[in-house]
């Protein structure tokens, strides 16, 4: 039994059957869209670790699968839109249709400057953002996923790949934590 001191583990919001089952029907629309194109697909570490991998299992493409670290920083928990990158893709996105496959879009800052900024200075074909969770109460940038899984509440949301302090991670399914 999995416990985070000052917290507890609040209900299921979504089981690791309905993930997996919207995560067949992302990869399909994905596989249909990009038809007969090279995809380059980047997965931001290290929330998306979990969500990349069973995604790029349901696309039928021949995709090139890279990962980047990103960082946004501010004062204390609330986000800026000052980004900082831990980790460079390693393939060149140069003339490449890329998505970048994210765990979850809060205010939207990180993929703003990556999509906007890092990925259009680098000469990108086109980006697209897939996100397997999407906040848009907290958003305050244009960021909209183009390919989303679901739309969550304004809570602290972990498990399947998100974080609290690097815990959590690991749970199947989606859950949200309640301070005590
Ligand atoms: P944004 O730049 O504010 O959109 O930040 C998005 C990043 O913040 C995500 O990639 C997550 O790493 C983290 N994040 C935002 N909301 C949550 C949450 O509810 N639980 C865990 N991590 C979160
Ligand atoms: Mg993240």
């Amino acid at each position: 039994m999995i416990s985070i001191p000052g917290y507890e583990i609040g209900d299921l919001m979504l089981s690791d059957e309905e993930i997996k089952a919207r995560i067949k029907e992302l990869g399909a629309k994905i596989t249909q869209d990009y038809a007969g194109e090279n995809v380059l697909m980047i997965g931001i570490l290290k929330g998306a670790f979990i969500f990349f991998a069973d995604l790029v299992r349901e696309i039928d493409l021949d995709i090139e699968m890279d990962f980047m670290a990103a960082s946004s920083y501010g004062s204390g928990t609330t986000s800026s839109g000052t980004i900082k990158i831990k980790k460079e893709p390693d393939v060149d996105p140069a003339g490449r249709h890329v998505i970048l496959v994210e765990d979850i879009v809060d205010s939207g800052n990180t993929l703003k400057y990556l999509r906007d900024t890092y990925f259009a200075e680098k000469g990108a074909k086109s980006v697209k953002i897939c996100a397997l969770l999407d906040k848009p109460s907290r958003r305050v940038t244009d960021v909209t996923p183009d390919y989303k899984g679901f739309t969550v509440d304004d809570q602290f949301i972990v498990g399947y790949g998100l974080d609290y302090q690097e815990h959590l991670r690991q749970l199947p399914h989606i859950t949200y934590l309640v301070e005590k």
